[in-house]
């Protein structure tokens, strides 16, 4: 299913017409954190009240264009907890989990306080019960001193601490999008990996996807490849750009084929996944290119 790429503020595009036509079954909403970073067509250090007023009025548009049960993945600072859960509440959203994404990379530190480890993702739905929640099981190293090898996994927590995020340096890898000087195109790129997890927890194939503020599009990316729909809305013609590159191109990168052992204890895992697991033409596709995309900015 192709994904569908908007250009323009999402606040605007979402009193769209395109949102007639079917309801978003679930929403990743990873937006600018307003810490006075540079972006091309965004003041990213607006008031405090102003900025956050301003994410409630997107979270009571989404709410209204969700499906009953339907989620939403807010991911957002440590720090800002307070206020995000506040803002869902307030646009009617009902509180399921507070994610704590610890990303595998070094703390930032403090001196006057704990240096400072992870991320938060809060987790709602439209309505007490969740439409569509899978379980899913992963198999993590076991930690030292553990006698006996699991039978079956465990099932994914709430603290999210096998994911890495996608930094400046080595780490990064091959799935940050560069361009050809070699420094990254976009740097709050979020990881696949990331996007697989949210999207078979709380979807369907042939469900909905958003993400009001796609950025490099990787939840388009990822959506695609499990059979989902999806609609992306970017402010940055630069990104937009970068997204129908990406959609495009189809990098290795990108391919969420070698991921899918990772929840091989899931029961039900092929049906979640969608496009019979990784036997799927469309999702080796992506697999067999090589190509590293660049994009002359
Ligand atoms: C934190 S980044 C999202 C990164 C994304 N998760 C990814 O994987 O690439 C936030 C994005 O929101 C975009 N943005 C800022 N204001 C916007 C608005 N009013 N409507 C739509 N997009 C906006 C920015 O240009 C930026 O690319």
């Amino acid at each position: 299913m192709k994904p569908v790429v908007l250009c323009g503020d999402c606040s605007s595009l979402l009193d769209g017409v395109v949102f007639e036509q079917q309801a978003v079954d679930l929403t990743f909403l990873d937006p600018p954190f307003n810490q006075d970073k540079r972006y091309n067509e965004w003041n990213d250090n607006l008031p405090q009240g102003e900025y956050w007023g301003w994410m409630r009025d997107i979270c009571a548009k989404i709410y209204d264009r969700t499906s009953d049960g339907g989620a939403i993945y807010f991911m957002q600072r440590e720090k800002n907890a307070e206020f995000v859960l506040r803002c869902l509440r307030e646009s009617g959203w009902t509180f399921q989990n507070l994610i704590v994404w610890k990303k595998k990379t070094s703390a930032v530190p403090g001196m006057r306080r704990f240096g400072k480890h992870y991320q938060i993702i809060a987790f709602a739905t439209k309505g007490k019960r969740p439409r569509v929640f899978h379980r899913l099981r992963i198999n993590p190293p076991l930690p030292p001193g553990y006698k006996y090898e699991r039978e079956n996994g465990v099932f994914v927590t709430d603290v999210w601490d096998d994911i890495r995020e996608l930094t400046s340096g080595y780490f990064a890898g091959d799935e940050a999008l560069r361009d050809p000087s070699g420094n990254r195109s976009h740097k709050q790129q979020s990881p696949i990996q990331l996007l697989l997890r949210i999207i078979l927890s709380s979807t369907n194939p042939g469900d909905l996807v958003l993400d009001a503020f796609a950025g490099t599009g990787t939840t388009l990316v990822v959506a695609e490849q499990l059979n989902r729909a999806s609609i992306g809305i970017e402010i940055d013609k630069i990104n937009i750009e970068l997204i129908e590159k990406r959609i495009a191109e189809k990098r290795k990168a990108d391919c969420i084929l070698s991921l899918f052992k990772d929840y091989e204890c899931t029961p039900n895992l092929k049906a979640i996944w969608g496009t019979d697991g990784p036997d799927n033409k469309f999702i080796s596709s992506y697999g067999h290119s090589d190509k590293q995309m660049t994009l002359n900015l």
